[in-house]
């Protein structure tokens, strides 16, 4: 992979060229206002190098998932104020994605200016399945830049047209961030230092299954907690009440569950949880045994033993890698659980990873600052997939 050193040097530097940069500035956002600017943050770096350089820094993202057509709730209007601030230079957001508005700010540009064009989901081009629906739209991308930067890690995972196929119709190079994030990965599935723990959690089981599957036979341990681990309990023959329940997912629990066994791979599941008759009934939490969750109760968070019990099994990790929050973090009735991994976390001797998405938003909500943790990445799904051993698209077409 071209870095952008390499790619400067290709093109005899990059004052007058425009360098369109696919970021992932898909930030979390509650009533129209950002909840947590980290993936914004993050992209600031390449962007500012790219400035300093004098290239003209036409950047790409997406939010949300807007299914091809124009919708004002996932604009990315305020996202272009919030990295104008962090970038500390003005921003453009252009009010289309490759139509006269962006064309003409992308036009007016000048040495060291950017241009945030909105939202390329706004388009059916960019998520088609259809190669030559994407192919079409990734050509009006590809018209308003000279190269290309891959910056997004988030989205490497998505064949998308400007992930994928415009590094197809321009000179192209990784961006720092998608380097820093694959060599993080790589030191998770390369030899990673042992004692090596894994700490899952999240709603679903069915989200994760490509990971437990690869990562039971690298890790040393692997603690599940989070709305996925009510299947492992029921799997383990407790009644789990309302809870979130996967049943057709408790066959290949139960199958991790003795592979996990046979391999002398400890898995660690919660021995008390919170409990309460609904999300929004905090004041009628309490804590539970496992064994005696009220059939009328749902489990939101794990319990304050199983919490401690998560920090000791991280005590002597030399490498950890979580991805997933305990419960329902938002809710400070439901928080302790993910606080204790946080806190953990923050003080292994070795390598801590905070994979993206949720885990990411929740160590940052509860007050956790950044640099207590080695490495926060800005993937959910794209870290997830790197660490089931697939074949990233928007990594591997930058590769030749
Ligand atoms: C993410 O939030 O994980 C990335 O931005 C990718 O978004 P997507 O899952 O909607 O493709």
């Amino acid at each position: 992979m071209r870095t952008v050193d390499q790619l400067a040097a290709e093109l005899g530097g990059f004052e007058g060229k425009r360098v369109l940069v696919r970021s992932d500035l898909n930030v979390p956002q509650d009533g129209g206002l950002i909840t947590d600017v980290g993936r914004i943050r993050a992209s600031v770096p390449t962007l500012s190098d790219l400035r300093g350089r004098g290239a003209r820094v036409v950047v790409m993202a997406h939010l949300g998932r807007p299914r091809g057509e124009r919708d004002a709730a996932f604009s990315l209007q305020p996202v272009g104020k919030r990295l104008s601030e962090l970038l500390g230079a003005e921003v453009v957001t252009a009010a289309d994605t490759v139509g006269a508005s962006a064309r003409a700010a992308v036009e007016a540009m000048s040495d060291g200016d950017v241009v945030l064009l909105e939202n390329v989901r706004f388009n059916a081009g960019e998520t088609s399945n259809d190669d030559a629906e994407r192919g079409a739209f990734a050509d009006q991308l590809a018209s308003l830049g000279d190269a290309f930067v891959s910056d997004g890690f988030g989205v490497v995972h998505r064949k998308q047209a400007s992930v994928y196929d415009v590094a197809q119709r321009l000179a192209h190079a990784a961006g720092g961030l998608v380097l820093t994030e694959i060599e993080v990965l790589q030191r998770l599935t390369e030899s990673p230092e042992r004692p090596y723990v894994v700490v899952l959690g999240g709603s679903k089981v069915s989200d994760k299954l490509g990971v437990i599957d690869n990562l039971l036979t690298k890790a040393d341990k692997l603690l599940i907690g989070g709305g996925m681990v009510f299947t492992f309990l029921k799997a383990q023959g407790y009644e789990v009440g309302r809870s979130l329940l996967e049943e057709d997912q408790l066959g290949p629990v139960r199958g991790y569950l003795e592979q996990a066994a046979a391999a002398g791979v400890e898995i660690v599941l919660p021995t008390d949880v919170v409990v309460a008759p609904a999300f929004d009934a905090e004041d009628a939490a309490s804590v539970v045994a496992v064994d005696g969750i009220p059939a009328d109760q749902l489990g939101l968070d794990i319990g304050p033993e199983s919490g401690a019990a998560f920090a000791a099994a991280l005590r002597d990790a030399k490498t950890v890698f979580w991805n997933g929050p305990m419960g329902v973090f938002e809710r400070p009735a439901f928080a302790a659980g993910t606080r204790a991994v946080a806190e953990a976390l923050t003080r292994i001797d070795g390598l801590s990873v905070v994979g993206g998405g949720d885990s990411a938003a929740a160590v940052r909500q509860l007050g956790f600052a950044d640099d207590r943790f080695g490495h926060i990445s800005t993937g959910g799904g794209a870290s997830l997939e790197y660490l089931e051993g697939k074949i990233l698209p928007g990594i591997d077409i930058l590769k030749d």
